[in-house]
């Protein structure tokens, strides 16, 4: 997710320097590049690839005249990180300067025409589109105003736009779909700002605009007008967080913001469906199917495996990066090689990568733009959670689960699924309004040194990752296991003493899975299970049980009964006092 800052200042001094200020305060979020944009009788810009400090030493963004302005850091998505994709973006004659946040679905389209009407492009960003097609309404004789409420009925996708024109000088106007933004009320001027803490510094009297509204900021004050132009009056909300509380929008850590953050991760990545297609397209005809990664990337990895070969009837492996050299040789040019990485950085996807490149088409699913697989692998899709600031991976997961999803759904032809996949942001919604109970839950599991994690194939991943959160946070031992696989050992650790968690979603493992648990119960332990809505039978042979949606089986249930056990991880680690946003020994990005 981009930046967005704007403001307009009641006296007459320059908004550079505040500008500069608002901007970095949103440097905590991870960014690839930065640019500003300033009224002094014409519009200036100044933008360039990389981080806020060296673009300003090269660049010198405090020291531009004019008294409002607009600013951008980038979270690239379509288009790679460089310094022409970096925003401000302006039209064909340099009059109307642009920020945005968010993902067009329909630019290409949109590109392609305004391209036939005689502008031309330097980005090869989405948002380029938007001053064009702003020029374009203008030259038809509407205002600003109105020209970026006819440019946004255009748009398919969600977005945050600030934009100001140089024929109406001393004006800001803002909307949104989708997207946040707030509106600054302060001592030295009215500001516009994709989040909170970037302007809390200068305005702590904020109004959300709605979605259909159109902001418009002057040195008298901000109007905000419905779609028929009439005038809102709403009153702003004070804002008493500190600083830090607002980066994390009011929750205690980033992890949890994160959690909260799962169903537009799912909902922005469904947005890649086209792009998966037009890979799978290009490649041709895929035989055989591996994936490579490590952690939670390789758990989102084995969740791929059943997909790919139930819907697709391929054979598919899944293998840890660090061990991919020893198969390495097994793979052809028939066969797609698949990396998941949060990062893309990963010290041991990487290698796998080049290794897998001498031989098979290349595929990188990665959250960061620009990063090394981004850059190597044959081809790449973005997954749309945004930056992920907690160290333990939550709604990138989320987001990787769904560009898999995709990827099964492409090589099958079976849409199916991904029709289905459309109900699980509310889905995961409804777990999530549950967080209260789930840590009334943790308080009773907190005292404990192990657990085991069960679940039986599309829940077996789910059990994977279940335990793994557990202990990377709150360093309790969770250890998930095929349900099938406990009597092969495992069953002999159980007893009174040892809480099972058991996911039991509706679908064909289900009968199996619940003879597994009556195993487990037969031996004393304390079973948390985590199954439908309504399944009495299943509640009472539990000792605890988180329920679920009863719609969601087990095909769709890695995107939503992962959930609750990210949960239970981050509230039994608060409980226990640890900083869940940063566990001890573990990094964000492991490139050795
Ligand atoms: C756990 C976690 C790690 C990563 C692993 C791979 O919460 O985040 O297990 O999944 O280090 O990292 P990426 O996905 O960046 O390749």
């Amino acid at each position: 997710m981009c930046g967005i800052v704007g403001c307009v200042l009641k006296e007459n001094r320059d908004a550079a320097p505040i500008l500069f200020r608002c901007i970095s305060n949103l440097e905590y979020r991870g960014y690839d590049s930065v640019g500003l944009a300033t009224f002094d009788n014409k519009i200036n810009v100044k933008k360039a690839k990389g981080k806020i400090r060296d673009v300003n030493a090269s660049l010198n963004l405090e020291n531009m005249a004019g008294k409002y302005g607009i600013a951008h850091t980038r979270w690239a998505s379509a288009g790679r990180p460089t310094d022409e994709n970096a925003h401000p973006h302006l039209d064909e004659k340099g009059r109307v300067a642009v920020v945005h946040n968010g993902t067009l679905e329909n630019y290409s389209k949109l590109k392609e025409k305004l391209i036939g009407e005689g502008h031309t492009f330097k980005s090869t960003t989405d948002t380029e589109v938007i001053p064009h097609l702003i020029e374009k309404h203008m030259d038809e004789g509407l205002d600003l105003e109105h020209a970026l409420r006819k440019t946004v009925e255009m748009l398919k996708g969600s977005y945050a736009i600030v934009a100001m024109c140089e024929d109406e000088a001393g004006k800001i106007v803002a909307t949104r779909k989708d997207s946040p933004l707030s509106l600054g009320f302060g001592k030295e001027g009215y500001f516009v700002a994709s989040d909170t803490p970037a302007i809390l510094e200068y305005a702590r009297d904020v109004i959300r605009p709605r979605e259909g509204e159109i902001a418009v900021l002057s040195k008298n004050g901000i109007e905000i007008h419905d779609e028929n132009d009439k005038t809102i009056e709403r009153k702003p909300s004070k804002i008493t967080w500190t600083a830090d509380m607002a980066k994390k929008e009011g929750y205690d850590y980033f992890m949890l913001k994160e959690i909260n953050d799962q169903p537009l991760a799912v909902k922005n990545t469904l947005g890649q469906k086209n792009n998966m297609k037009r890979i799978i397209n290009e490649i041709g005809d895929v035989k055989r199917v591996c994936f490579v990664a490590c952690g939670t990337s390789y758990h989102a990895s084995i969740t791929g495996k059943y997909l790919i070969e139930s819907l697709a009837g391929i054979s598919c492996d899944v293998i840890i990066a660090s061990e991919f050299k020893y198969s390495a040789k097994t793979w052809d040019e028939d066969t797609l090689v698949v990396f998941i990485s949060q990062s893309g950085e990963t010290a041991d996807s990487m290698t796998a990568l080049r290794q897998a490149k001498q031989t098979s088409h290349t595929l990188a699913i990665v959250n960061v733009a620009g990063s090394a697989m981004w850059e190597e692998a044959d081809h790449v899709i973005q997954t749309q959670a945004g930056p992920e600031i907690g160290v333990a991976a939550t709604k990138t997961y989320l987001g990787q689960l769904t560009a898999i999803y995709l990827l099964a759904a492409a090589i099958s032809g079976n849409d199916k699924i991904t029709e289905e996949l459309e109900n699980v942001p509310s889905y995961i919604e409804e777990v999530i309004s549950k967080a209260d109970e789930i840590k009334e839950l943790s308080k009773r599991y907190n005292f404990v040194h192990n657990a085991f994690y069960l679940g039986r194939g599309f829940s077996y991943p789910i059990a994977l990752e279940g335990a793994l959160k557990l202990k990377e946070i709150s360093y309790v031992h969770g250890e998930g296991y095929a349900a099938g696989e406990l009597k092969h050992g495992p069953l002999a650790l159980v007893d009174e003493d040892m809480p099972v968690i058991v996911i039991i979603p509706p679908g064909a493992d289900y009968d199996k899975t619940l003879t597994n648990l009556e195993e487990v119960r037969a031996r004393g332990a304390s079973i948390l299970a985590v199954g439908s809505e309504g399944n009495d039978d299943l509640k009472s042979k539990s000792k605890e049980m988180i329920s679920i949606n009863p719609k969601v089986t087990d095909i769709i249930a890695p995107l939503v009964y992962t959930v609750p056990l990210q949960l239970l991880a981050y509230y039994v680690t608060v409980e226990k006092g640890y900083n869940p946003d940063q566990p001890r020994n573990l990094a964000k990005v492991i490139t050795v």
